[in-house]
């Protein structure tokens, strides 16, 4: 194990899901418990590094000895995530981001006055990719949740978005994942890969911080 590798290094780490307005009353979000990430944030902080963590809304507690920033929605999280990757070693995107935000947020509480309603929804930008195509760029690492072609998905993503490293997990699976205590998952860098079998999420981030600091010691 390499205990010195990540010791004063920044860290900074997206968690949680985002929040996108439909009006002041309503929103748009999913079912991310924030669990991975403050996981990871956790064991960065054990093992030495600077911690910044970037979270959407969640019920966790904060762990000790980390920066949290608190935010709502995609954008937010770009901003925050764009200023917190200056002068940053290593990024994690563990976030959920909500994919689309409603094209014009109701600036009043919307009535029931017809049966049917549509929303126009736009995409959001995707931060891990806008972060990971800087040219002074963090050790980028992502997530990729699949329920099918696992392996051949999630390198597929990993080239797109120009990352160094991506953690898959099978969402298909309900024992493991979205809010659950535990999970598994496979790891693929460009060169490699390795399976991580069913194990609680602080154990998982533990390992992750592992293989992410040998493959960022290679680099
Ligand atoms: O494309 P997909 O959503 O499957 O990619 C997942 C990875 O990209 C995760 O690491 C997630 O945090 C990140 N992502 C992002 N911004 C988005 C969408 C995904 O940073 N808008």
């Amino acid at each position: 194990f390499l205990p010195q590798v990540l010791a004063n290094k920044n860290i900074t780490i997206t968690a949680g899901p985002t929040r996108e307005a439909i009006d002041p009353v309503r929103y748009i979000s999913n079912h991310s418990s924030g669990k991975m990430g403050y996981a990871l944030a956790q064991a960065a902080q054990w093992l030495g590094a600077k911690v910044n963590l970037i979270s959407g809304p969640t019920s966790l507690e904060t762990p000790g000895g980390i920066t949290k920033i608190s935010i709502s929605d995609a954008e937010q999280m770009l901003q925050a995530a764009q200023e917190y990757t200056q002068n940053c070693d290593i990024f994690i995107s563990c976030a959920a981001v909500a994919d689309y935000k409603m094209k014009q947020v109701a600036p009043q509480k919307m009535k029931k006055t017809s049966d049917e309603l549509t929303l126009e929804l736009e995409r959001n930008p995707d931060i891990l990719a806008s972060i990971a195509s800087l040219a002074q760029k963090p050790f980028c690492v992502g997530f990729a949740a699949e329920t099918q072609n696992l392996a051949h998905y999630a390198k597929d993503k990993m080239q797109r978005k120009n990352l160094d490293m991506i953690i898959a997990n099978d969402v298909s699976n309900q024992a493991i994942g979205f809010n659950s205590n535990d999970n598994a998952v496979t790891v693929f860098w460009p060169k490699g890969s390795v399976e991580i079998e069913q194990t609680d999420k602080q154990n998982l981030a533990i390992h992750l911080l592992q293989l992410i600091a040998a493959q960022y010691e290679e680099k």
